[in-house]
Order: C-alpha cells, then sequence, then structure tokens
C-alpha cells in the first residue's frame, strides 16, 4: 500500500524555484533516501512533507488522506532537522520528552520512553545537561532520540549524522536502520553522501535542480543510470567521462575519440545503431579497468585504453590509481581513474600502461542533453 505520495511539487522563492516538479511514492515502511548536492532542494522537500513551508504548486498525500495544507501539528511527523533545533534552555531529558509532553502523554510514559530512547543512542549518562555543555555530535543524537520516542505515521531526516565522527556516523546509522525496522513506517532521509544513500535506502531518489532524476535501489542506480548526473553521482571515485564520436564502421560500432577507439560489443551496438555520427560521453567505471593479465575478458586493441600513472593512492584492500591519456597529435591528454584489488607498485608512477576496458559494463550519454543512450525512464532499458 502507497504511503506517502508526492505529485507534481513545486517550490518558489521569489523567481527562483528551489524544487521543481517533485513526485514520488514510498511504500508502508520503506526508507526512501532523498540524496544531491548542496542546493538542490532537499531540505525544502522535506519542509514542505512537514508542513512548515507551504507548497507552491503540488499535492502530499499520506494514505488517502490529502495533506498539504494541513497544519504541521496535525500531521503526525517526527522530523530531526538539519540544524537539529534542540531547546538551549532545557535539559537533554526535556528535550527528549519534547514532543511527547506536547502531545499530553502520561507522565509514566515518557519516564520510561525517554531514558530508552536516550540509551539507543548512548546519551543516557547526560539526560540532565543543558545543550551548551554538550558536543555538537552528542546534540544530534538528542534530536536522534526526541525522534525516536515519538510514534508518528512519518519520519523525516535530515542529514542527521552530517556533525559524527566517521565511527559514530556508522553505528548511528545502525541506530536509525533499527529504529526504522521496529516502527516500519515510512521514513524519509536526506544526505548528500551516496555512499549513506546505498547504505540506507530501501531505495534512492537522486536530485538535482529541483528535480528528482531518477528513483531506484542503489543497484538500480549503479548499474542503469538514465543520465550522466546519476552516473556521475553514485559510485566512488566518480565514473570517467569521455567525449567521443559514435562510428558506425562496416556494421560494427565504434567509439571514436581521446586517442580511442573502441569497438562496442553487440550486446550494446544493437541497441545505438540509430545513434551513429552523434556525439557521445562514453562511462566508465574505475573498477571497470583492468590491469591486461587479471582483466577477466580478453584485452586487445579494441578495448584498451594507455594512460599515464600520476598518483598511486594505495587502500586497504587495493589501489585507486589516477592517470592521463599519453600525449598524442589530435587529443588533448585527459585524466581518468582505476581501482585495483591489489596495490600497484610505485614503480609504476610516471609509466605509461595498457588497461582493458570492460566494454559490457561501459555507459553512453548523449553529449548535450546527458540522457542514457541505453537506460531511460521510459524503461528503454
Ligand atoms: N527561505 C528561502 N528563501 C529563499 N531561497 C531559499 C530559501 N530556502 C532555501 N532557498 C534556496 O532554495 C534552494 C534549495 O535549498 P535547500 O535548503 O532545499 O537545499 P538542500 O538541498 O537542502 O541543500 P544542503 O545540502 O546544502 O542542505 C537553494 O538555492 C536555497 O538557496
Ligand atoms: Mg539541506
Amino acid at each position: 500500500m502507497t504511503a506517502i505520495a508526492v505529485d507534481n511539487l513545486v517550490k518558489e522563492f521569489g523567481d527562483k524555484r528551489a524544487v521543481d516538479g517533485v513526485g514520488f511514492t514510498t511504500g508502508e515502511s520503506e526508507l526512501l533516501v532523498l540524496v544531491g548536492p548542496s542546493g538542490c532542494g532537499k531540505t525544502t522537500t522535506l519542509r514542505m512533507l512537514a508542513g512548515l513551508e507551504p507548497v507552491s504548486s503540488g499535492t502530499i498525500r499520506f494514505g488517502d488522506r490529502e495533506v498539504t495544507d494541513v497544519r504541521p501539528r496535525d500531521r503526525s511527523i517526527a522530523m530531526v532537522f538539519q540544524d537539529y533545533a534542540i531547546l538551549p534552555h532545557l535539559t537533554v531529558f526535556e528535550n527528549i520528552a519534547y514532543g511527547l509532553r506536547s502531545r499530553r502523554t502520561p507522565r509514566a510514559v515518557v519516564k520510561d520512553k525517554v531514558p530508552e530512547a536516550a540509551r539507543t543512542f548512548r546519551i543516557d549518562h547526560l539526560l540532565d545537561r543543558k545543550p551548551r555543555q554538550l558536543s555538537g555530535g552528542e546534540r544530534q543524537r538528542v534530536a536522534l532520540s526526541r525522534s525516536m520516542v515519538r510514534d508518528a505515521d512519518l519520519y523525516l531526516y535530515d542529514e542527521p549524522l552530517s556533525n559524527l565522527d566517521a565511527q559514530l556516523r556508522y553505528s548511528a546509522r545502525e541506530d536509525i536502520l533499527t529504529l526504522h525496522r521496529r516502527k516500519k513506517r515510512p521514513t524519509i532521509y536526506v544526505t548528500h553522501d551516496q555512499s549513506e544513500a546505498m547504505a540506507l535506502g530501501d531505495r534512492i531518489a537522486v536530485m538535482n535542480a529541483g528535480r528528482i532524476q531518477q528513483i531506484g535501489t542503489g543497484e538500480e542506480l549503479y548499474e542503469r543510470p538514465v543520465n550522466r548526473f546519476v552516473a556521475f553521482f553514485i559510485g566512488t571515485p566518480s565514473i570517467n567521462l569521455f567525449t567521443m564520436e559514435l562510428k558506425n564502421v562496416d556494421g560494427d560500432m565504434v567509439a571514436s575519440g581521446c586517442g580511442l577507439d573502441l569497438r562496442l560489443p553487440e550486446s550494446i551496438a544493437h541497441r545505438i545503431r540509430a545513434y551513429a555520427g552523434r556525439k557521445i560521453e562514453l562511462g566508465v567505471r574505475p573498477e571497470h579497468l583492468h590491469v591486461p593479465r587479471m582483466a577477466p575478458f580478453d584485452v586487445t586493441e579494441d578495448n584498451t585504453i594507455h594512460g599515464v600513472v600520476t598518483v598511486i593512492e594505495p587502500s586497504a584492500t587495493g589501489s585507486t590509481v589516477y592517470l592521463s591519456t599519453p600525449e598524442e597529435a589530435g587529443a588533448e591528454p585527459q585524466d581518468f581513474t582505476a581501482t585495483f584489488k591489489v596495490r600497484m607498485p610505485a614503480s609504476y608512477l610516471d609509466q605509461e600502461v595498457p588497461l582493458g576496458i570492460d566494454l559490457e559494463k561501459v555507459h553512453l550519454f548523449d553529449a548535450e542533453t546527458g540522457d542514457s543512450l541505453l537506460h531511460g525512464p521510459q524503461g528503454k532499458g
């Protein structure tokens, strides 16, 4: 059953459209993550859902009830704000209890629930303190605890973990997931961190410039991005993009440019013959570049890229390698990134190496519009 249905939501501040036709639905107990760069309209969207910001147009429904113009206090929402909005003159206990008290919850229940929530977020030793006696991370956990004690129809989180150090962020993520599984309520979680989105979301909505670009599971967004923006935003390090031209060479589709002539496999070629002669951007994820002797496919001149190694970054499980295509007549050198599951020895620095591109896994985008030639919103792929 649909829990939250948002249709064509628009918010204008003067002549600026902060939110430009956002629409989505969530399942009864779904955790939907809204992810996108700073200023793309995430907070504004959440504030409209909470009723804190009047909509310019569009509708919001909770179940079969339209709430577009319903007052915030009549919407049954628990929200954790980006600036966590805790009250400086109240103790931690009273801050957590605030939402319960304003709904006339019996004292005995408050006395039970507040310490329980505080324990979940490991601030139960701080209940008598005032917010100014807390660190930023502790204040954030007060805000999380306050949302947890409430039984709401919809839980909204606006970057609640941004002030926590990496270790705490991981454990707070787990807490939020545990809480979510216990409450089984629709939850919308905003972040600009794609790895956090991947870790938390049942589905992820990628937003840019006031619009949702694509909604899907992390795997869908990674494997079948509908445009260049989504492809670039999802995955670390980001996908490499090469501006090229598509050519039909005796029936084979060849991507040509940046000093490369790549013969695309038939699995891709048969879908893009109509684009012969067009400018495209070829997207290659760093993990789909392979050292020839370790590649899971035959490396030939039809799928090889040469690069001069500029930086080698060791990681716990391998290395991230930064390269630049060699200087050649007619092609500007282009930087690209590769990740390997093995350590690349430092002796490769400044050397030119051949790498095999797993062409079955590349993405192709229209150079002008950025739309994928392979995966479209209408189920093209
Ligand atoms: N009250 C306001 N008046 C005018 N413009 C606003 C107002 N609130 C937000 N905006 C603008 O709307 C756009 C979207 O803002 P919003 O806060 O929703 O972004 P965001 O995606 O949450 O960004 P961040 O990740 O930095 O928090 C921004 O360009 C912002 O400057
Ligand atoms: Mg924001």
